[in-house]
């Protein structure tokens, strides 16, 4: 393994399929030579893929006398400016004190180090730590970091351009620092993290995105002239996920060139991709430049956060698993980064604001009789919270609602034998709270300006030293105290009125406002976690509001989306699927008909879709009958048996696309690493009468094994078939009458049994026929029912399991 090989003044970065190249070309710009597919050597790499150019195209500017067929508009670069030539959008945009915006950067010099080395440049300037910089050791292994130093002739300050190898995540960071080495102060009006000039724009661009309980959307266009991601909510955003990916028009999921991009960051950010007028595709990334932007003195220095991306040959599944490794090894960390996560119960869709002690421990009781592991008390347990007016920011619970306390609550639901969790809101404060009464200047508002609420709710500035270290004061009492084993730590309004009644009332001062909000957010976040190491974090705005790398440095977990629905869930978890591990992806089965859609999903499949996440339940178990309670305790069991495999193992999406019967189904797979058991998970839309027998190619198992396939039994209730029970049965029942309901107790009907033994390479490549679905034949028990919103989850073991061997 050598991720970084340096030859004269070419920089070969090689991670284990992939391979990353530039130069510095005789004006001592950077040229980007290739990203793509792993090269094995260097010799012709610049004779093969440098720019051949004789005379610079007509209208555009040649860079200088000595130069003369260079024009930058024409060279793929790894750094572009503005002012020289360069008509792209610009990676770096400076103005000097003579009032210049035009830069021009230039080859200095280089260092490499082991793991994300030192910070090669960082003062005192910038006490904030960004999420990356926790990715030390033990995450170092395989980790190689190139810096790459450059000088601004026109405007004098220097650039560091750091270059990550994640060598066997196949994934590749980048990151900027720049230094004013100038005499006089400077403005940057945007430094990027990331800019890629790849050599053609055939490509298709698929970003992700919606709004709140519509999170991430499938957006898929192929590039023309011009497209602008990002984000204006100051959180990472619903409206479009940081993370996204471009594929050559005829990649799919097993094939075809792709790449895939995301950003460690939690704020306002921008991803710009442009054609060019020569047809090259540039990708930027970064925090967003009228986010970032500051005036910076002599010798301060700005970083950006990381930006990574990822490259593979063979679709859109190893894009996946890539970032998949990625994430779960080089980004979230901590006691719990391998750990498998409790199944839990949360009290919100159960009870909202309306919480009670009493109330809350009858549901524990019910959810440990059930397996549930994890008690998650939500909303509504402190100051004077009975509505989302008002409370926001006093923590301190309500006695008359808890009369024992936290503590005392938290120590009868450990006396059951469960662990207990607790929602939090720490950035937030209602107008009508005991905080915001005594620190109306630590919320971000316009003095004099009728502001706006989202939520009654306003945000606190955690750019403010003083309000970071009065929360981590308060949170660390409520953990201290307690026993508390989960925070869901929630955030629920976007942001408005971005000022600081705090702060320096100039340019100046309340510059790049957000930036330190979201810096001074990870302060506190990296604080809290290293001094309770042992607590499961689980973010959440509102659902998924800030679902990005950032968060995920600090909190393991994510609540994915507000919307419990199972059926508009398949779509959410599997878009997430793209960019985040299984592992990372909150997912719980809620009550019907559902309080986000009012839709009536059957149990099996909110059981379903909910086990490809991690499982929880969040519905008044306490008004369920006995046996919607055994199909959860069963359905608990189960995700337990496979969690570790639900959780962690190989994830792959069986898309219609690819395999036509699914028609208006959705299949999920998982798969150990070790190719030896698998779920498969089947989740109908909309049933089509008379539909072609399903066959379904499975995935990620190996060819030459022999596995047993099952499915895991379901059974229905005659109600199913409604009038129609009629046809056949010898005695009339009349729907809703209590001969119906007597026969529907007496006679339940135990689903298909499916169950056969096969080899990996017939069930991959031949795939496998399930049984016919309910075609309005007949019924015998050899039908798979498969109604609107029908499910079935199938276990996949390797024979040897079954045989013990
Ligand atoms: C929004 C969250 O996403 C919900 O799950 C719940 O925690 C509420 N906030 C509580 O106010």
């Amino acid at each position: 393994m050598n991720p970084i090989i340096i030859e004269d003044h070419l920089f070969v970065l090689h991670t284990q399929d992939t391979t990353y190249a530039f130069r510095v070309i005789e004006t001592g710009h950077l040229e980007h030579l290739y990203y793509g597919q792993r090269l094995h050597a260097t010799e012709g790499l610049v004779a093969a893929l440098g720019l051949k150019s004789s005379y610079v195209p007509g209208n555009t500017i040649a860079y200088h006398a000595s130069a003369p067929s260079l024009s930058l508009e024409a060279l793929p670069q790894e750094v572009s400016t503005t002012g020289k030539g360069d008509c792209r959008e610009a990676f770096v945009i400076t103005q000097d004190a003579l009032g210049r915006r035009t830069s021009d950067f230039v080859f200095k010099t280089y260092t490499r180090h082991q793991g994300l080395g030192p910070n090669p440049v960082l003062g005192d300037n910038e006490a904030l730590p960004l999420p990356h910089d926790g990715a030390r050791a033990p995450f170092d292994e395989g980790v190689e970091t190139l810096c790459i130093f450059l000088e601004d002739r026109v405007q004098g300050t220097t650039l560091c351009l750091t270059y990550t190898v994640f060598y066997r995540a196949n994934v590749i960071g980048k990151r900027a620092t720049l230094i004013n080495t100038s005499d006089k102060s400077i403005r940057v009006e945007r430094l990027m993290s990331n800019q890629l000039d790849l050599s053609h724009h055939a490509y298709e661009l698929i970003h992700f995105g919606g709004a709140w309980a519509r999170e991430m959307d499938q957006h898929r266009t192929p590039l023309s002239r011009y497209e602008q991601l990002g984000s204006q909510t100051g959180t990472s955003s619903n409206r479009c996920n940081p993370f996204f990916m471009l594929k050559a028009p005829r990649a799919n999921e097993d094939f075809g060139d792709c790449y895939g991009f995301n950003l460690i960051y939690s704020g306002n950010w921008i991803s710009t991709l442009e054609v060019d007028a020569f047809g090259s595709t540039r990708v930027l990334q970064g925090v967003r430049p009228d986010t970032l932007s500051k005036a910076l003195k002599p010798e301060a220095v700005i970083e950006t956060p990381m930006a990574i991306m990822t490259y593979s040959a063979t679709g859109l599944t190893n894009l996946s698993h890539q970032m998949h490794r990625f994430v779960q090894h080089h980004i979230v960390r901590g006691q719990w980064q391998y750990r498998v996560r409790p199944v839990l119960i949360n009290s919100w869709e159960a009870f909202y604001f309306n919480v009670q002690d009493k109330k809350l421990l009858r549901l524990a009781r019910r959810a440990k009789a059930l397996g549930v592991e994890l008690f998650v008390l939500d909303d509504g347990w402190f100051g004077d919270r009975d509505s989302d007016t008002r409370g926001l920011g006093d923590w301190q619970e309500n006695l008359k609602k808890l009369p024992r306390g936290l503590e005392g609550l938290a120590k009868d639901i450990h006396a059951l034998g469960m662990d207990f969790g607790l929602w939090l809101e720490p950035e937030m404060v209602n107008e009508d709270s005991k905080l915001y009464r005594q620190h109306p200047d630590w919320v971000l508002r316009i003095p004099n300006v009728d502001h706006s609420l989202g939520r009654n709710q306003l945000l606190l500035n955690l750019g403010l030293k003083e309000v970071t270290d009065y929360l981590y004061e308060v949170l660390a009492d409520i953990l201290e105290k307690a026993p508390i084993n989960y925070i869901k730590w929630d955030m629920n309004r976007i942001v408005s009125d971005v000022y600081s009644p705090a702060l320096e009332p100039s340019i100046e001062g309340q510059q790049a406002l957000m930036h330190r909000y979201v810096l001074g957010l990870y302060h506190l976040l990296d604080r809290l976690t290293r001094r309770f190491p042992q607590v499961l974090f689980e973010g959440c705005a509102s659902g998924g509001n800030r679902f990005d790398l950032g968060m995920l440095c600090y909190m393991p977990q994510i609540w994915a989306s507000d919307n419990t629905d199972a059926h508009a869930r398949v779509a959410i978890q599997k878009h997430y699927s793209y960019g985040y591990p299984l592992s990372t992806l909150g997912a719980h089965v809620s009550d019907v008909p559902n309080h986000q859609t009012l839709r009536e999903a059957p149990l099996a499949l909110r059981q379903t879709v909910a086990s490809f996440g991690l499982l929880g339940y969040e519905m008044n178990l306490l008004t369920l009958d006995g046996t919607a309670l055994k199909a959860i305790g069963d359905h608990i069991d189960f995700y337990k048996t496979y969690r570790q495999v639900l959780q962690f193992g190989d994830f792959y999406r069986l898309n219609p696309e690819e395999n036509p019967e699914l028609e208006g189904s959705q299949a999920f797979m998982v798969v150990d690493s070790e190719k030896k058991r698998g779920v498969l998970g089947l989740m109908q839309g909309l049933t089509t009468a008379n539909r072609p027998q399903l066959r379904l190619k499975l995935k990620g198992i190996s060819e030459t094994t022999t596995y047993r396939l099952y499915n895991r039994h379901q059974q229905y209730s005659l109600r199913v078939f409604g009038d129609l029970v009629n046809a056949v049965s010898p005695i009339p029942l009349p729907k809703g009458s209590l001969r119906f309901k007597v026969a529907e107790q007496l006679y339940p009907i135990a689903g298909e049994t499916f169950d056969l033994v096969a080899q990996g390479s017939i069930l991959m490549g031949g795939g496998v026929r399930l049984p016919q679905a309910f075609i309005g034949m007949g019924y015998k028990d050899s039908v798979r029912l498969y109604q609107d919103f029908a499910s079935r989850l199938y276990c996949v073991e390797a024979r040897q399991i079954d045989e013990g061997l």
